[in-house]
């Protein structure tokens, strides 16, 4: 099972060392997939790239803002020129900002939702055609568990308003493109022990530390446990799953 040798992945929000979209680059990769690494920090990026190298896939590492249509253009057309196709498309870009509402301005909102929310749109819309000329693909989008029941102290209104406006997108997009053999479906991690969080709230490590205690399994989740779940959603066999979310949250929230 999940065997992807000649597929070819493109999973934005790549380039961090220790990351989610790291994490499943290296899945892909386990399965044998060639994968593009694309991130804002192209020196990341192209470190992560000769990492899967090394792993015996092609790998590529390519600079975009998802935030930019024309840098989304590029990424794409720089992927197609190189291996003709897109099979799989991982949306993990993103950022978060804790902040109360009381106290959050209209361009924090707006930024937030242009580059957690839109840039799905864009990434997406930039990929589909090269899926739907091949009849095949798979999307699959970093939501949150703050799309389901707010985020505490990780994120504001505007972070879980982007996240769970992935999953709308997301669910009316699988609807769209089912008859193209195209699946849509989204991750919605919990408390990841990733640089993320830690840069964006300057928390302590005991802080840290009581949040855990809150998740059910009393630890974090890691970057390897959310990859695994979006490497089953890349494979051949979940084909007959479109339009969904998984949770991978350690029991923090079940639904
Ligand atoms: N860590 C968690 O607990 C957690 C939980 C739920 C969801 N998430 C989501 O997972 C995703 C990945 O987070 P992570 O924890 O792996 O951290 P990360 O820092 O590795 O991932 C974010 C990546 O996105 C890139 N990026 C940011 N803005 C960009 C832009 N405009 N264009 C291109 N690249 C850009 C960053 O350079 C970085 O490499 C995010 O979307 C985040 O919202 C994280």
């Amino acid at each position: 099972m999940f065997d992807l040798t000649n597929r070819v992945a493109l999973v934005t929000g790549a380039g961090s060392k220790n990351g989610m979209g790291m994490a499943t680059a290296v899945g892909l990769a386990e399965c044998h997939c060639n994968v593009v690494i694309a991130d804002l920090d192209i020196e990341g990026a192209q470190r992560n790239a000769a990492v899967l190298e090394s792993m015996g896939v092609e790998s590529m590492a390519v600079k975009v803002d998802v935030t930019d249509r024309a840098s989304i253009d590029a990424m794409v057309q720089s992927v197609i020129d190189r291996f003709g196709k897109i099979d799989i498309l991982v949306n993990i870009a993103g950022m978060t900002q804790p902040i109360r509402t009381i106290d959050l301005t209209y361009e924090q909102f707006d930024k937030m939702l242009r580059v957690n929310l839109l840039s799905v749109f864009s990434v997406t819309q930039a990929v589909l055609p090269h899926m739907i000329e091949k009849q095949y693909g798979r999307i699959i989008n970093m939501s949150s568990v703050s799309a389901k029941r707010g985020g505490g102290v990780f994120g504001g209104a505007h972070y879980s308003a982007s996240k769970a406006g992935i999953l709308g997108f997301a669910k009316n997009l699988a609807r769209e493109v089912v008859t193209d053999h195209i699946t849509v479906n989204n991750i919605c991690p919990g408390l990841i022990g990733t640089d993320f969080r830690r840069s964006a709230t300057g928390l302590s490590d005991e802080d840290e530390r009581k949040l855990w205690e809150d998740v059910p399994l009393k630890r974090p989740g890691t970057a390897r446990e959310v990859a695994a779940a979006i490497v089953f959603l890349a494979s051949d066999e979940a084909a007959f799953i479109t339009g969904e979310e998984i949770d991978v949250n350690g029991g923090a929230h079940i639904d």
